[in-house]
């Protein structure tokens, strides 16, 4: 888990993340820059990862906010099919095999789900 720097940020209603269903989309400060990111939910646990392969720096959705392969067993990059594991976004097919995706911890108390900012990503105001 990534060390935690400052409050928690909402993110979203629990229901918004339907069991491998289309991603929340949100925005990041990565080191001052505006990244894409994505929460979506894995046998009901709620996960989020920058929207960037570890192949290439491209975002990974097929269409925005579509994250799932068919069988919504993992998360797979638009642009060469690499497969991520939703519990730790360790790549276990395609190019990058053993990379894994920029981890966001969430956190979900009383039907909302919230993100923690770090040292290196920040609320965009
Ligand atoms: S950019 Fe994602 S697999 Fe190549």
């Amino acid at each position: 888990m990534p060390e935690s720097w400052g409050e928690p940020e909402w993110l979203c209603a629990s229901a918004d993340l339907r069991e491998c269903g289309d991603a929340v989309m949100f925005e990041v400060l990565e080191n001052g820059l505006s990244v894409s990111a994505f929460a979506v939910r894995f046998r009901s646990v709620a996960v989020a990862y920058l929207n960037r392969c570890a192949h290439l720096p491209a975002q990974m959705d097929w269409q925005p906010g579509r994250f799932w392969d068919v069988e919504g067993r993992y998360i797979v990059c638009a642009m060469h099919g690499a497969l991520y594991d939703p519990p730790d976004g360790r790549c276990v097919l395609g190019p990058c095999r053993g990379a894994h995706l920029t981890a966001i911890t969430l956190t979900e108390k009383d039907g909302q789900v919230y993100w923690y900012p770090s040292q290196h990503l920040q609320p965009v105001f």
